[in-house]
Order: C-alpha cells, then structure tokens, then sequence
C-alpha cells in the first residue's frame, strides 16, 4: 500500500522569545538534528483515519476528536486539498524532539502531518502547496497549545531556514556569515508555553511600563545579534546570550534547575548560555569555541542535564 512520508526540524530560539509575543524582534534557527516523521499509508475501504504517534502514547481517531492537535493538523491539510470525505488512511507519527522541552515538537509533529497529507494527495497540476500554506495551517493548530502564539516556531521548522521573526511580518531568512557551535541541553523538566505565556501576560498586565522597557531592550538584543551573525562577530553572540538571559530573569521565566545548568555550562568554558523557548524547564542553549565544547558537554551531562544535541549553525 502506498505510503507518504514529510519530516520536519526541531528549532532554537536563539534570540527574543516572550518579547516576540509582544510583536519585538526574535530570531531562531531550525535544528535537523532532531526530527518529527509523519507517514500516510492507505488504510482498507471504511477503516477512516486514524493516528498513531507511539512516542507520546496517542492514537486518535479523524472522526472524534475534535480538538485535538494531531487531528486538528490533518483535518485542516485534508480541507485544504479539497477532499470533503474521511479518508481511509493510517497515520504513524515518529519524533525524537523532545516534548515540552521548548524545541517546537507540537510545531514540527503538525508541520510533518500537513507536509505529508499534502504529499499523499499528489496534488496535480499545480504542484505541491507553498510553505506559507503549510506555515498558515500549522500556526492554526499551535493556537490550540497557547492562545497567542507569535508564530515563530511554526515558521522557523516550515521553513526550515534561520529567520528573523516580527510578529504579523513576513518571515525574513538571515546569512550566517561564519558558523558556530550551539550546544542544546535539555533540562527533563516539562514546561507547559502556554503557562509560561499566560504568566507573562498577567504580569504584563500589571506593571505593563516595566515588561514593555524589558521588551525593548530584548528586541534590541536579538537585532544585534542577528547583526552579528551576518558579520561573522560569533564571539558576540555569548555575551548578548548572557544578557538576554538576565532580561529573562527579569520577566520570572527561568528556574532553578535553568540557571544552575546556566552557570555550570559558563564555568565549563561556554562563552554563554541563555533559556531558549517558553524557560521555566525545556532547553537552555549555549555558544562555545570548539575547543571547548566537549568540555561544556561533559559538564551539562554530568550536572544533569537530561539529554544534549550539538549543532553547528550555518552550512
Ligand atoms: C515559545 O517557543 C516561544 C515564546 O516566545 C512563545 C511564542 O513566541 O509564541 C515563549
């Protein structure tokens, strides 16, 4: 039986979340080294859709469950393509991003299931549908996760490219003029974004002058970084990590468990670590020189650290 298979990137903050909600400039790169794989495989006549995702333990039906991500995701690219009738297919979902861990798994799972939908439909004279349909689809079912996604995560593994992000603009790819090493540690602590999100907002709420200067001020950081980035100024990129990370600080998103891992990776020789994505648990990111990255590695591993991905950005 035939079977389409579409695969999307986890992705990095690397700059600028939680002021990028409140339409200040972020930027984040995608991260192949982990993946969601999303299969359609034609199913007997009458036997409808169904989704299997055996990583997180899910296994939904097209026809019932209304509002759940997975079926969100297929039924919106099943629309899209025009067909009005379930289909009778099976759905497997594989992906090693972590869940929670603020590497875009919900994001990547959706964009996996659209692509490959969109792939099992063969879609005729017009050839496949744009990224910015499958981005536009994908954003849809992130709004179920939170209710005021900015829509960067969606776009950074549709696209798969690194993008500078404004909230309501359109995505703009930035060169990475000299490539560098990101190191990824994951906490093993949940982290729900859309908690984290909503916290924010209250505050924001209440003392709107003081998280409106602390946005600026982010936003400003993630520009000159990506100015950096697209100079080859890599050696900038620690010190604006250690200061967004202090901004971060500020608006009560990190954790205990966040800035110890923080501390260890600067110690072990990292030229500085941030949170990356919704904090409070998830990934803490880190630059460091080559020489040193193994070192930084070691020290997150034997500090705790639940898992680590090493990446080089940039071809
Ligand atoms: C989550 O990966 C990034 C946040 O800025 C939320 C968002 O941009 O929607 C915390």
């Amino acid at each position: 039986m035939a079977t389409s298979t579409a695969t999307a990137p986890g992705k990095a903050i690397l700059f600028g979340e939680h002021a990028v909600v409140y339409g200040r400039a972020a930027i984040a790169v995608p991260v192949a080294k982990v993946k969601a794989t999303a299969a359609v495989t034609d199913a007997p006549p009458g036997s409808g859709c169904t989704i299997a995702a055996p990583d997180i333990g899910a296994r939904v039906h097209l026809s019932t469950q209304q509002e759940d991500p997975l079926a969100l995701a297929v039924r919106l690219a099943i629309e899209e393509v025009g067909i009005e009738e379930e289909p009778d297919w099976q759905i497997k979902v594989r992906s090693d991003i972590p869940i929670a861990g603020g590497m875009g798994s919900g994001a990547a799972v959706s964009a996996a299931l659209v692509k490959a939908v969109f792939s099992h439909c063969k879609l005729p004279a017009h050839g496949p549908p744009e990224d910015a349909t499958v981005n536009r689809i994908v954003y849809a079912v992130e709004r179920l996760h939170h209710a005021t996604p900015s829509g960067i995560d969606n776009t950074v593994v549709v696209y798969r490219q690194p993008v500078r992000f404004v909230r309501g603009q359109p995505p703009q790819r930035f060169d990475i003029a000299r490539p560098f090493l990101l190191i990824i540690a994951d906490t093993g602590i949940a982290s729900s974004t859309a908690a984290v999100v909503s916290d924010v907002r209250r505050a924001w709420e209440q003392d709107t002058k003081r998280y409106e200067a602390i946005f600026d001020d982010i936003g400003e950081i993630a520009e000159t970084a990506r100015r950096a980035i697209e100079s080859g100024n890599v050696d900038a990129l620690g010190p604006l990590m250690q200061e967004n990370h202090r901004l971060l600080c500020k608006l009560d998103v990190s954790s205990g468990e966040l800035d110890r891992l923080i501390a260890i990776a600067e110690e072990a020789g990292a030229a500085g670590a941030k949170l990356s994505g919704a904090g409070r648990g998830g990934n803490l990111i880190a630059v460091a020189a080559s020489k040193s990255v193994e070192t930084v590695r070691e020290a997150l591993l034997a500090g705790g650290a639940a898992g680590i991905v090493v990446t080089q950005i940039g071809a």
